[in-house]
């Protein structure tokens, strides 16, 4: 199958930094598909040449295992072309299409156009009208089109649904690939994995044996130089509305009746429309938002968020959210969810953590068992199921004492040559027209209205974020949250 891969943004951040070191991946790992081009677009000139020189001296800031070799990246880099483009110009488009249309036998697809076109919006979202519009107008929006969007996309449920209505207009709805990059995580996957591909923890998996869930998504970095973007989006819309919802609907999902994009999808889609909506009232009691203050960050003091380049002053923008909730149907009702995610927390840690329920009745002295099973997603993925065993070696008569002990999977090490990273995952999933791991518009327009009463009752509620020190666990509100359920966070057990 061939294909060409347009990336709109081409000399952009997102591009260097994730799709490119992504798209070399893929093509070291030989999964790229043969007669494939990516075309980068961007406003300025540069011949091909130039743009591959471009991204060659971008690969320096890349970690050291991923940086090609002169030769690994001469062969990478004959996929690569550049073109100008004025995304306000029809007449550039017509020239994209005419590109695309080419016939090119020396590139080994017997002359033909591509099977596929995937054309990668990876620029600013104020540009997305533009572009599908002109698109649109181009006629470049026919059957083997796929048009992938990352986020923002919006920041509400009007704004939302407006791009969904301007994507409607032009594309039909399995063709426009909305990017969760957190889907791509090899763990996540695995969760699903877990859950639907082995027989063990199905009949676990609800009220009955599971107390509560904990989804954490930490970061030790700040805003960094991205403090105006981040400042009118905050850790709600930035982390909760996306990857914090959909690590949720992964878990609480019910069983799929087949791997389909839309089988799973629709599944989704139900615990999002399951979730306790909130009220001003139980925003109050259930949301923590906090935001950083100077402190130590991995042995290195930083500062606070309000000193961050291009935060404006006084900004009650939240770096922190640690919210509770309830998936109000039979599996889980009274099962309380928690989701956490921060800036400049202790560490850059991303789990789930499953809590089962004690033994009914204990005959052993101690600890009682409480089973976990951690999920977790970053900086590793793997797996670990936490149990109570003895330790063995007690003298004649004494007790048996239980003790903690682990089953530890660590993916990396289960299959160490087939690891395939998120953006990867993804890229190779919109070209090959798999959907399942991308976002559909119902399931981002039901987030959005979730979090909405969230944002309004922030909005008119006089106090702001509460103030938590960088290099820890975010405000102590965050821990009474949970304590009232009788829970604590992982890091506090
Ligand atoms: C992005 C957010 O979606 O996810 C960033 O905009 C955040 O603020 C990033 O840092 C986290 O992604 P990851 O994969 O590094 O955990």
């Amino acid at each position: 199958m061939s294909f060409d891969l347009v990336l709109f943004g081409g000399t952009g951040d997102l591009t260097w930094r994730k799709l490119m070191p992504a798209l070399l991946q893929a093509f070291r790992h030989g999964k790229l598909p043969e007669g494939g081009r990516i075309l980068a677009v961007a406003r300025d000139e540069r011949s091909d040449d130039e743009y591959r020189d471009y991204i060659r001296a971008r690969f320096a800031d890349v970690e050291a295992h991923m940086r090609p070799s002169d030769e690994e990246f001469a062969r990478f880099a004959a996929l690569l072309h550049y073109r100008r483009m004025d995304l306000s110009q029809a007449e550039h488009y017509a020239g994209l299409k005419r590109w695309i249309g080419q016939p090119r036998a020396e590139e080994g697809r017997g002359g033909g156009p591509a099977d596929t076109v995937v054309l990668f919006l990876a620029t600013s979202p104020n540009l997305f009208p533009v572009i599908v519009d002109q698109l649109g107008g181009a006629g470049l929006n026919g059957p083997q089109v796929r048009l992938v969007l990352e986020k923002p996309l919006g920041h509400d449920v009007a704004s939302a649904q407006a791009i969904n209505r301007l994507l409607r207009s032009t594309f039909r709805e399995d063709q426009a690939l909305r990017i969760d990059h957190y889907l791509g995580k090899p763990a996540v996957q695995n969760l699903m994995a877990l859950r639907f591909g082995n027989a063990l923890f199905e009949p676990l998996w609800r009220r009955e044996s599971i107390a509560s869930i904990q989804i954490t998504l930490a970061e030790s970095i700040g805003v960094g130089t991205r403090g105006d973007f981040y400042d009118h989006t905050g850790a709600l819309r930035d982390m909760v509305q996306n990857h914090a919802l959909q690590m949720l609907t992964m878990i609480a999902m019910e069983p799929p009746g087949s791997n389909g994009a839309d089988a799973i999808r629709d599944e989704k889609l139900k615990v999002l429309r399951s979730l306790r909506p909130f009220s001003p009232e139980t925003v109050a009691r259930d949301v923590v938002r906090g935001q950083y203050k100077a402190g130590v960050v991995d042995g290195q003091a930083v500062v606070g968020y309000l000193d961050e380049p291009k935060v404006p002053p006084g900004s009650r923008c939240e770096t922190f959210v640690a919210l509770r909730t309830e998936v109000q149907n039979w599996r889980w009702a009274g099962v309380p969810f928690y989701l956490r995610t921060g800036k400049r927390l202790a560490a850059g840690d991303a789990q789930i953590v499953v809590s089962f329920r004690e033994v009914p009745h204990a005959i052993f002295p101690g600890p009682r068992s409480a089973n976990q099973l951690v999920i977790k997603l970053q900086p590793e993925d793997g797996l670990e199921l936490r149990l109570l065993a003895a330790k063995g070696g007690r003298g004649a008569g004494e007790v048996e004492m239980l003790s903690p002990v682990s089953l530890d999977l660590d993916f990396d090490k289960a299959f160490p040559s087939d690891r395939v990273g998120g953006y990867e995952r993804l890229l190779l999933d919109a070209i090959a027209g798999r959907l399942t791991l991308f976002v559909r518009s119902d399931e981002q327009e039901q987030a959005w209205r979730w979090v909405e009463p969230v944002l309004q009752a922030w909005t008119a509620d006089p106090g702001g974020p509460r103030p938590y020190a960088a290099g820890g666990w975010g405000p102590a509100a965050a821990s009474a949250l949970v304590a009232r359920d009788g829970c604590t966070w992982a890091e506090e057990q």
